[in-house]
């Protein structure tokens, strides 16, 4: 595979991103492209995506909370066509390495209970589940309104 680059995303990438979200995840599951819009700009979040030429592969948004040391990972999405590749994985180092520049000791996420490509990911990246959230979710992502909260020492 061709080696893409990791950057910061900007406005101009908002487009892209949210064609991802929707390959990614069903209409009513899926971020607007007014919420991306926010995510991208809001200053106590950052996204990074991964691109080879014009085209977005991947993107990673993380959140980052005043007065905590813990990061918490508000979404990764591979384009399905470039998943399995190892793009997913390198977002979260590159998510990793922003969340230590900023001195954070930790970072935290929730994923569905169903999503099992997305639990493997986070498990071969060194997150481990410290908890089953249930209900968490407002609808039924992979079958389940359950999350498991998992957690990685930086
Ligand atoms: C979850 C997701 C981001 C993974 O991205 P990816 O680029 O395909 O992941 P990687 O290629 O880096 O794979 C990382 C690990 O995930 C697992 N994995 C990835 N795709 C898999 C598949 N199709 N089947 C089984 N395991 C898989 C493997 O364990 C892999 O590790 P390995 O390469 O050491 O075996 C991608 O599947 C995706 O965008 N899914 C839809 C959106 C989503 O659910 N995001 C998570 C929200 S919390």
């Amino acid at each position: 595979m061709d080696q893409g680059v990791i950057r910061t995303a900007t406005e101009k990438d908002v487009p892209e991103i949210v064609k991802l979200e929707n390959k990614c995840f069903l209409d009513s599951q899926a971020y607007s492209e007014s919420q991306i819009r926010y995510l991208v700009k809001k200053a106590n979040s950052f996204c990074l995506v991964e691109t080879s030429g014009d085209i977005v592969r991947g993107c990673i948004i993380l959140l980052f909370r005043r007065g905590s040391k813990i990061a918490g990972v508000e979404t990764v999405n591979v384009d399905p066509i470039f998943q399995n590749r190892g793009i997913g994985r390198q977002l979260i180092q590159a998510g990793e390495g922003e969340a230590r520049k900023r001195l954070m000791k930790a970072i935290r996420l929730e994923v569905s209970v169903g999503n099992t490509q997305a639990i493997l990911m986070y498990q071969r990246s060194g997150y481990i589940i410290t908890g089953l959230l249930q209900n968490y979710y407002q609808f039924n992502y992979f079958g389940s309104r359950d999350a498991y909260r998992m957690k990685k020492i930086l």
